[in-house]
C-alpha cells in the first residue's frame, strides 16, 4: 500500500470485488482509521479467520472498500466492517459491495449493526430495523462474591448447544476460537447444566465483555460482574435493547452509555433463536 494511506488521492477503482487475505490486514486497518475507526487488529484477525473479507482496490492497489460476510450455516449470516475510504464515498462502492455480499449469502437471513452513515444504504437494499445495540463503556464497580465459574474444556459441548438454541444457528466455528481469542470465559452451571456463559476479549482501548448469554438478567449481571472483577481498566458492553434493566444496572455501576447502533435484518422479519436469553453479542460484527 502507498505510504499515504487510502484517503489521500482520487484515482479510479478497479471494478472487480475480490476476497482479501490477512496480507491485507494493514490496509484494512488504515482504511478503518481513514473513517476514524480504531485499528482493531485482534478483532479483524478473528473476522478474517471466521468470515470472508471482500474488498475493492483502486488502480494503485490500495484497499479502498471492505465488507465482511460471516456465515452461520446456510440460514443466518452477519455483515460487518462496511467501510469505504472517505475520498471514494457516495460513488456507489458501498452499495456494490453490499449487493455482492447479499448475493453470496443466498437465502440466509442477514443481520448487521448499522451506524447512522450506513443505515440509509441498508434501508435502500431492504434491511429493516429491529432493535438497538447500546454501547456502554466504563469501569464496573465490584458486584459481590462470584456466582459463576471459569469455563473448562468439558463445558464446550453444552456451551455450543446453548449458544445454538439462543442464536438459532450453529456458531461453533466462531466459539471454538474463544480459548485463544478471549481473555476469559465463564459459565453459570446449575445441577450439571450450563445455562449461561460469557467471555471477554481485549480490544484497542478497553476489554469487551461479550457474548453474554444467560437464563435471566440476574445471571447476566453475575456473569458480567464476575468477568469485570478480573479486568483492570475500562470494559465495553454492547447491551441489547431488549433488556433495559441491564442498561440501568450498568450505568448505575460506572458503565454509562457511550453510543448506539441500529440492529437491522434482511430476508426475515426477526432474528432466529431465543433472544430473551441473548444479552450481549460477542461483538457487533458477529452478533
Ligand atoms: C456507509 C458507507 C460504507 C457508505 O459507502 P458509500 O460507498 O458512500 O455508499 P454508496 O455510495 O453506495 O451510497 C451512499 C449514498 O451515495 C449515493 N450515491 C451512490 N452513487 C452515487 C453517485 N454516483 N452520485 C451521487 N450519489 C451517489 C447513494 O444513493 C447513497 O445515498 P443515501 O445514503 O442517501 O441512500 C461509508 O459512508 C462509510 O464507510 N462510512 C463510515 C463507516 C461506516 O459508518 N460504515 C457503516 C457501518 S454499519
Amino acid at each position: 500500500m502507498r505510504a499515504g494511506g487510502p484517503g489521500d488521492h482520487d484515482g479510479s477503482v478497479i471494478d472487480r470485488i475480490e476476497r482479501l487475505s490477512t496480507d491485507d490486514l494493514p490496509a484494512c486497518l488504515a482504511l478503518a482509521e481513514n473513517r476514524e475507526w480504531l485499528p482493531e487488529a485482534h478483532k479483524w484477525r478473528l473476522l478474517f479467520a471466521v468470515g470472508t473479507v471482500y474488498g475493492l482496490r483502486d488502480e494503485a492497489g490500495d484497499v479502498v472498500a471492505t465488507a465482511i460476510l460471516t456465515r452461520y450455516g446456510t440460514r443466518l449470516a452477519a455483515i460487518s466492517m462496511v467501510l469505504v475510504a472517505s475520498r471514494y464515498g457516495r460513488r456507489g462502492l458501498g452499495g456494490r459491495l453490499m449487493t455482492h455480499l447479499l448475493d453470496e449469502a443466498g437465502d440466509a437471513t442477514v443481520f448487521l449493526n448499522a451506524t447512522p452513515y450506513g443505515r440509509p444504504l441498508y434501508e435502500r437494499l431492504g434491511f429493516v430495523p429491529i432493535g438497538t445495540t447500546h454501547t456502554h463503556v466504563g469501569r464496573l464497580e465490584p458486584t459481590g462474591p462470584a456466582a459463576t465459574r471459569p469455563a473448562v474444556p468439558g463445558d464446550l459441548a453444552m456451551l455450543l448447544a446453548l449458544d445454538a438454541r439462543v442464536n438459532g444457528a450453529d456458531r461453533s466455528h466462531v466459539l471454538r476460537t474463544l480459548p485463544d481469542f478471549a481473555e476469559c470465559v465463564r459459565v453459570v452451571e446449575r445441577r450439571g447444566i450450563v445455562s449461561g456463559y460469557a467471555a471477554a476479549w481485549r480490544n484497542v482501548d478497553n476489554v469487551v465483555i461479550g457474548p453474554v448469554i444467560a437464563a435471566d438478567a440476574a445471571d447476566a449481571r453475575a456473569l458480567i460482574g464476575d468477568i469485570a472483577a478480573t479486568i483492570d481498566g475500562p470494559v465495553r458492553l454492547d447491551l441489547d435493547g431488549r433488556h433495559p434493566e441491564l442498561r440501568r444496572w450498568a450505568a448505575g455501576r460506572g458503565v454509562p452509555e457511550w453510543g448506539s447502533t441500529t440492529v437491522m435484518v434482511y430476508g426475515a422479519p426477526e432474528l432466529p433463536g431465543d433472544r430473551d436469553r441473548w444479552f450481549v453479542p460477542l461483538m457487533q460484527a458477529l452478533g
